[in-house]
Parts: C-alpha cells; structure tokens; sequence
C-alpha cells in the first residue's frame, strides 16, 4: 500500500476522456534509481514532433539530460530551490526552447503556443508509455541561455523533469502534502465563455 492508492490521481472528469488524459499527472516524486536506456525516449519526442505548429513552422527545440551527466547538473543548478528540492530524482531533465524569431529577427508569434503542444503532446505519449513528465517554469533562464550559448531568439521556456514514478513517502513533508493533495480543476462551465 503506498500513499497514492489512498489519493488516486485519475482525473475524476464531467464527462469521458482517453484513458491516458485523465490518468497523466505530474508527480515530484521520481524514482532516483531509474535509468532512461538509450533509445527510451525516442517515442516520446517522436510525439513532440509530430505535434501540430503555426504554419508546420515547428519552432521547438529540446536540450535532453539524463541523470549523471554533467549536462544534467547544469539544468538542475539553474532550477530554483523549491523545484531542486526535487527534480534532481528523474531520470533525465529537458530544457524546453522556443524559437521566437526567424533567422532575419522577424517574430514567430505563435512559437510558445506551439511549443507548448509539442510538450502536451509529449507528456501523453511519455504517460502511455509508463513514464511522467513534470513541467517548470521556476528555473533561471539567463543561466541556461549562457550555459549552453543559445542565441537570443532561442527561449528557454519551460524544464521539464521525464523520469519513472517514485515513492510519495520519500518527500519532504510539504511537497508530499502537495503530492497527495485532491487534483482539482476549474468546472467545465467556468472555462467555456461561450457555447452556443
Ligand atoms: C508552464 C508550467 C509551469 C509549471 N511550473 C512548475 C514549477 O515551477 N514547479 C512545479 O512544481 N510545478 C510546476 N508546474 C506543474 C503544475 O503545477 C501542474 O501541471 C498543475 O498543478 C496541474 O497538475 P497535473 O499536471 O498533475 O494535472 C508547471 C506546469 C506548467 C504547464
């Protein structure tokens, strides 16, 4: 019995969804001894890759770290305290990356809307799979952008953790609260402005 069989974490949805979608959470407890075999995430960015973009633009880049890599470190140490206080389990840490402009400096709008589809899309294919991905906003940008020399129009936008479920039990005390705290969401009602 461990503690999330007391504190599901499917989706309790107002009407059906795909499996996959209400059963895609994102945990803080990863397992520290999971290792990512090269080639295991390969579906998972497949399905970024195939997400849908402004104009097929695909303005997504990713900077992948597996655990025990010097890269891996650099994404962690950039992540601020009260994600550290946790990311560092998962098996591998992802710098997501917008291209925010075209080579010549002209604005691509869409390019976080579009990242952020490809990061959706990834999570569900890595969740169907029997992984869990955790996004962040909570990390120094300026200091990855240094670390790994991105130019300007390359956003670190978002980092996220991929990693195989840990225990709850093993957090600390506030994060294991948050751990098995009721997943809420907005009702159906409040986020329709409309429906005719
Ligand atoms: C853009 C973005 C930024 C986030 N930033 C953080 C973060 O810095 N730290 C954190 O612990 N969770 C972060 N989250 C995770 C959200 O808190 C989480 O997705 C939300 O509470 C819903 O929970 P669920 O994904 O389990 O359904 C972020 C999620 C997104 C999409």
């Amino acid at each position: 019995m461990t503690l999330l069989d007391a504190a599901p974490r499917t989706a309790q949805t107002s009407a059906p969804v795909l499996d996959v979608l209400a059963e895609r959470w994102s945990p803080r407890a990863f397992d520290p001894d999971a290792v990512l075999e090269p080639g295991a995430l390969a579906g998972v960015f497949e399905a970024a890759r195939w997400a849908p973009s402004a104009n097929n633009s695909q303005p997504w880049r990713f900077i992948i770290a597996r655990r025990g890599t010097a890269t891996f470190d650099t994404i962690a140490n950039a992540l601020m305290g009260f994600n550290q206080a946790w990311a560092g389990s998962a098996a591998a840490l992802v710098v997501n990356v917008a291209i925010v402009a075209d080579a010549d400096g002209k604005p691509t709008p869409w390019a976080q809307y579009d990242l952020g589809q490809a990061v959706a899309h990834l999570s569900v294919q890595a969740h169907a799979e029997g992984l869990h991905v955790h996004q962040m906003g909570g990390f120094d940008r300026d200091a990855i952008s240094a670390a790994f020399e991105l130019e300007e129009r390359f956003v670190p936008t978002s980092v996220m953790t991929i990693g195989k479920l840990g225990d709850a039990a093993a957090l600390p005390d506030a994060l294991r609260e948050r751990e098995i705290a009721p997943r809420q969401r907005l009702a159906l009602d409040e986020i329709v402005l409309l429906n005719d």
